[in-house]
């Protein structure tokens, strides 16, 4: 019997964790496993509307870290989390994502010469003035299994000389929840809550703090925003961050004065996924939307000057269009003129990835 550890911490982790505990649960004379949310994320909109979504069972622990600067942050998972592992001993802690949790928690397991094992493994941005890149290099290192989501992510890996024995490219693990969900979804009513008609509408989502912590950039992006919600409307889920900055930076008024631009609190994970299935188009700095939107073949523009899953670019649907109000409005006028990109589901995204890393767990006891 091995004994799990899987943390999760924020609202991307949720969907990333539920295939990997419905699979290990099919196994429960090889493992036990417990569930860790760290509640980096805390109110119910970010985190536990997306456990009643994903049938995921409540946390066996819940360490209420909430908010912080990011030593302040991680230094409080550390804290909680070596509890946890003192008093589990696991075999094995189970990380997803690049998320400050992801880190602390790797880091406290290899301290305490607990084995890692991190899914989505070997993204790379090459991009440090975003947190979440330490946080990638510094948990693979750290980490005894290497789960990829892509080939280009084992090529990094190598690069950065971690052997190849501890990489295993399995596939997409977002895709096998988007997969289990789509039905779910597809009979949600928020499109009609709205008053939304198929392929009349476009999405927004921004929180990526190069983007919404300047007021500069901010200002730029919303000049960009102003001019496409003339030609579509826009639906806006307003991350928390985003929020507190648009009120700070004094631009509330201004992002409320545009008629068709549609702000909502943060939506659930099916109420997003039943938006995005009949959008003609969306605008993100999400990393995991731009995966979302290349498995749909929705064309995705991303608000960034690079990505870490340039798979999406290479074979899906999207375009890194960086952050002037220019090229963001060039590209979305050029796609509803009807120059959509299409593009290709990358291989092993196919619903089978917790699957398959389940199957490696077994190989390996
Ligand atoms: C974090 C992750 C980011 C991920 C994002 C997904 C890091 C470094 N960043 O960014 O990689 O893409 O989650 O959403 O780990 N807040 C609330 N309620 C909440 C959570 C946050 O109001 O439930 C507000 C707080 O003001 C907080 C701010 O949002 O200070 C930022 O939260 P934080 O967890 O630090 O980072 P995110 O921007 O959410």
């Amino acid at each position: 019997m091995k004994n799990i550890v899987a943390v999760v911490g924020v609202r991307p982790n949720f969907m990333k964790i539920a295939p990997f505990i419905s699979e290990i649960a099919k196994y429960p004379e090889d493992f036990k496993a417990k569930l860790v949310h760290t509640g980096q994320h805390y109110d119910y909109k970010m985190s536990k509307v997306f456990f009643e979504d994903l049938d995921l069972l409540k946390p066996d622990y819940y360490l209420g870290v909430g908010s912080g600067s990011h030593s302040e942050q991680t230094a409080k998972v550390m804290i909680g989390f070596e509890m946890v592992l003192e008093k589990e001993k696991p075999d094995l802690v189970v990380v997803v994502g690049d998320v400050n949790s992801t880190l602390a928690c790797a880091l406290t397991s290899a301290k305490l010469r607990i084995k890692v094992a991190h899914i989505e493994a070997g993204l790379r941005s090459f991009d440090r003035d975003m947190p979440e890149e330490t946080n990638r290099q510094v948990t693979d290192v750290l980490s005894d299994y290497l789960f990829t989501p892509s080939q280009d992510a084992n090529e990094n890996l190598k690069r950065e000389g971690i052997s190849s024995e501890k990489i295993f490219f399995v596939g997409n693990i977002m895709i096998d929840t988007l997969m289990r969900y789509r039905d779910k979804a597809e009979k949600n009513k928020i499109k009609e809550d709205l008053g939304l008609i198929k392929e009349n509408y476009a999405l927004l989502t921004l929180h990526r703090p190069e983007n919404v912590d300047r007021k500069d950039a901010l200002t730029q992006i919303f000049s960009a925003i102003e001019d496409l919600q003339k030609r579509i409307k826009i639906i806006y889920p307003i991350h928390p961050r985003t929020k507190k900055k648009i009120e700070e930076f004094g631009l509330k008024d201004e992002v409320g004065s545009m008629k068709n631009l549609i702000l909502t609190p943060p939506l659930s994970y099916i109420e997003f996924l039943r938006l995005m299935l009949e959008a003609k188009l969306v605008l993100t700095d999400s990393g995991g939307i731009q995966e979302e939107t290349t498995f749909l073949s929705i064309p995705c523009l991303t608000v960034r000057n690079n990505t870490e899953r340039p798979i999406t670019v290479d074979i899906g649907t999207n375009i890194i269009v960086g952050k002037s109000p220019e090229k963001i409005i060039e590209e979305a006028f050029h796609m509803l003129n009807g120059n959509l990109k299409r593009g290709e589901i990358p291989p092993l995204w196919d619903g089978k990835t917790a699957k398959r890393i389940v199957e490696i767990l077994i190989r390996r006891r």
